[in-house]
């Protein structure tokens, strides 16, 4: 029936849609998932079609252990693990249960403007820390604490993607993680590591999670939405078991049981029957080609006056655009010429990021991702020829 949406996504005809930071739709594992699900259902029956444990089921956490330890040389106690509805809903979660409407959020700037959102509708007082190629820089943390404490007040978290950021692709250079574990233990601040994209690595897997660093100063949050599927609304989380405690005693757990528990069994069969193995290489290497296809374009497309970062795992370009342009004014004759993308200024929680922009490489086809940034180049030049005027 024609109407209402099934799709977040607004997919319009003709317009190359730079926008969307989704998954590719030839590169969800429908079959494999559909497979998986049948087998679950056979080996497991009732066990995956009633209220969950309410840290999730066992088998995956075990299986997210496996891999955690694979990834970062080091598997989380079971005790620090809680299996979540994705990244949104677990900081959603984690908002509801240690913060007050009015504290104070420090985050990273530039950084994924919906985790913005969910902060702000948790009533949090958000306070940018600048972040450049390299991650968040630690002198500009150390200044920021510096004028929070100037207010008599303190900072209660540090939200931030240090690993192929959303929006920028920047990875958290290794000789600043330490500085920053440092100022914030000082402050005794908790690090929120929104780790989207990790496994999304196109040349060297990335370092290892921060909470690497100090078990107790990190919550880390992971997702299935990138290397599996948004849908499936599943991710997880680590942190200091007391936390996990806190979350898995909570009202929303104890009536519910484990967050989306069959969806959980599922992805479980999935990893253990070896596909997850197989699908995670088969996506670096299409999106690595993407990546490489829409840098090449846009080198040849996009006036030299413009400049954009190399990423090395995830989804995004940043790009910035000739001084005096404005990427949300530019957006209306961009979109008239047939190409869209997101605006800088939304991943600014302090305001700015006028002259930048983010293009997600992972939903267009090679043809798009060449047509859109010619398209792209177009309308810069011409809005270069109309500021020279
Ligand atoms: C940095 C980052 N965090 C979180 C999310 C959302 O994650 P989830 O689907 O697990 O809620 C996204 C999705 O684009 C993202 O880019």
């Amino acid at each position: 029936m024609a109407g209402l949406p099934n799709m977040q996504m607004l997919l319009r005809p003709e317009m190359i849609e730079f926008g969307w930071g989704h998954p590719a739709f030839d590169l969800l594992p429908a079959a494999e998932l559909a497979e998986a699900s049948r087998q679950v259902v056979a080996r497991h029956g009732p066990e995956t079609l009633v209220y969950g444990a309410a840290q999730g089921p066992g088998r995956l956490i075990e299986l997210l252990r496996e891999r955690l330890e694979r990834i970062d040389g080091q598997a989380p106690p079971v005790e620090r693990m809680l299996v979540s509805g994705g990244i949104s809903q677990a900081l959603d979660m984690i908002c509801s249960h240690c913060t007050n409407p009015g504290d104070i959020a420090l985050v990273e700037s530039p950084v994924y403007h919906f985790g913005l959102r969910l902060l702000r509708d948790r009533g949090l007082d958000l306070w940018p820390v600048h972040a450049d190629q390299h991650g968040i820089r630690p002198d500009a943390l150390a200044e920021t604490l510096r004028q929070v404490e100037g207010t008599g007040r303190r900072a209660r978290l540090l939200y931030t993607v240090p690993i192929f950021n959303n929006p920028t692709g920047s990875t958290l250079a290794l000789e600043r993680r330490q500085t920053l574990m440092d100022l914030v233990a000082r402050h005794k601040i908790v690090v929120i590591e929104d780790d989207a994209y990790r496994e999304l690595w196109f040349d060297r897997p990335p370092p290892p999670s921060l909470s690497t660093l100090d078990f107790s100063r990190v919550i880390r949050l992971g997702s299935f939405s990138k290397i599996l599927a948004p849908g499936l609304r599943l991710g997880w989380i680590v942190a200091d078991d007391a936390l996990i405690g806190r979350l898995k005693d909570s009202g929303l757990l104890t009536s519910g049981g484990g967050i989306n528990h069959f969806t959980a069994n599922v992805v479980a069969e999935f990893m253990s029957n070896g596909s997850l193995e197989t699908h995670v290489p088969r996506l670096r290497a299409a999106y690595r080609e993407r990546r490489d296809i829409l840098l090449d374009a846009m080198a040849q497309y996009l006036p030299d006056t413009c400049s954009f970062m190399r990423p090395e795992g995830g989804f995004f370009v940043w790009v910035t655009l000739p001084e005096g342009l404005n990427s949300t004014t530019l957006l209306p004759q961009a979109e008239a010429a047939g190409v869209a993308y997101l605006p800088g200024e939304r991943f600014f929680a302090g305001g700015g990021g006028q002259r930048h922009l983010r293009l997600a490489f992972s939903l267009l086809s090679s043809d798009e991702l060449r047509t859109g940034a010619s398209r792209l180049g177009l309308i810069i030049r011409q809005a270069i020829s109309q500021n020279c005027l």
